[in-house]
């Protein structure tokens, strides 16, 4: 019941239950809100006084129960989404109670999670599938057209940079805050990124970071993050990305949050900066404070539409429907008997499966394995993926013990 909840779920709930979804293969489906769960109770209560009458029936449980009581609650379908560290265990519990489930992103912080959730999804023979919605930008979209088609010719090296305003770490998430890094939070929605749109294999996985505003400076709690990351084709060319990421910018920064991205292949450059699409305004009195000087209408806006209703559309808010239908079409479309087949088919899609997040959660999992070390007084070590030593490797500097972060291959 967060941020993202506020921002894209609730939209998604609200327009879903008001108009259902519907497709001729599987007909229509009513979406409610049947239940939701959260620590203390009290944003879902906020909620519920604003919600549309039609949604405001929803159970609301909270902590210590609060996922145990929604999947026991009549629900069909969970979306987790707690702070990055506590995704595990709530997913855990949905797949245990065979439910389907729609997981925040990051998935989860490392591999031997993963393969536990993903043993637990095949077994429970329901979906398992991660929210990324930057896959869904209508630039990251082009990108990925122009890479698939061949226009644009092997990726050679790119830089991303994701910066978040101070109120995000000192008020928003000052919960849950402490031992954490902006890195894990939002580099990862570039690392599924780079590995859903070029296809390369992770070799080797740096980074380093600052302290000293969210947290003391020689703490475990992390101001700002640069991550490389190194990739090999299939002929053994590299490509290298950084990705720089904070959550200490000045809260009157002209962008709420400034996103960019610098792509260079053997034949061209892709740029994309998310506050020069094209909108400059600036309100006497009221940007760039209540309203940021340069938005950003791709992300979460509210807008008048042509035909005089109010709307908001969180951003790639279509991949929470896109979800809904994936199982409509696995329990609705077709007969039981060929249910395997479409749950094969859905698994296959391989932007949001869980099985198809082996390289974006390893490195996360080197990232925050490199970040421990250094605040425990080692900076400057790598990780090599699919060594001969492991499947995730850690090395520090000085040091000719290998760490085997995962042993089986990534
Ligand atoms: N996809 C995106 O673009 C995007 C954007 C923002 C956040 N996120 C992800 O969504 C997740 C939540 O982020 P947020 O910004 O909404 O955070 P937030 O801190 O605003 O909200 C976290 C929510 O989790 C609940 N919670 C905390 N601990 C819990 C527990 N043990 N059991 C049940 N509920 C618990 C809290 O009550 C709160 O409602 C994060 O994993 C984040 O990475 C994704």
């Amino acid at each position: 019941m967060g941020m993202i909840f506020d921002e894209t779920y609730r939209p998604f709930f609200e327009a879903a239950n008001a108009q259902g979804i519907y497709d001729p293969v599987w007909g229509a489906c009513h979406v409610e809100l049947a239940a939701v769960g959260s620590r203390t109770g009290q944003r879902a209560e906020k909620y519920r006084e604003t919600a549309p009458t039609t949604v405001r029936g929803f159970h609301s449980f909270t902590e210590p129960r609060a996922v145990g009581q929604v999947v026991e609650a009549d629900v069909d379908f969970v979306c987790v989404a707690t702070p990055d560290h506590r995704h595990f265990t709530a997913a855990r519990e949905v797949l245990a109670a065979g439910k389907h489930l729609l997981l925040e992103k990051p998935s989860v912080l490392s591999l031997a999670e993963l393969d536990e959730l993903q043993d637990l999804a095949q077994a429970q023979s329901v979906l398992a599938k991660i929210v990324y919605h930057k896959l869904l930008d209508p630039d990251h979209k082009k990108l990925r057209t122009l890479v698939a088609d061949g226009v644009l010719s092997h990726v050679n090296h790119g830089y991303c940079s994701l910066l978040e305003p101070k109120s995000i770490s000192g008020d928003q998430f000052s919960e849950w805050i402490q031992g954490r890094n902006p890195g894990t939070y939002v580099a990862v929605h570039y690392i599924k990124l780079i590995d859903f749109t070029f296809g390369l294999q992770l070799a080797r996985v740096t980074c380093t970071g600052q302290r000293g505003i969210v947290g003391p400076a020689g703490g475990d709690t992390w101001d700002s993050t640069q991550l490389r990351l190194i990739y090999e084709d299939d002929h053994g060319r590299e490509a290298a990305f950084d990705i720089h990421t904070s959550w200490v910018t000045p809260d009157n920064f002209p962008g709420y949050v400034e996103q960019e991205v610098q792509f260079r292949f053997d034949n061209g450059v892709w740029n994309g900066h998310s506050r020069k699409r094209g909108v400059e305004c600036t309100i006497e009195g009221r940007t760039p404070g209540e309203f940021k000087n340069s938005m950003n209408n791709h992300y979460n806006g509210q807008f008048l539409e042509p035909w005089g209703i109010r709307s908001q559309r969180g951003y790639g808010v279509e991949v929470l429907e896109r979800f809904a239908r994936e199982v409509a079409y696995l329990e609705f479309g077709g007969s039981p008997e060929q249910r395997p087949n479409r749950l094969e088919e859905l698994r296959r899609l391989t932007y949001n499966d869980l099985s198809a997040d082996r390289q974006t959660v390893a490195a996360v999992q080197a990232m925050e394995a490199i970040l421990a070390k250094h605040a425990a007084g080692t900076p400057g070590c790598v990780v090599k993926v699919n060594d001969p030593s492991g499947g995730l490797v850690l090395y520090s500097p000085g040091s000719s013990t290998p760490e085997i972060l995962y042993a089986p291959p990534v």
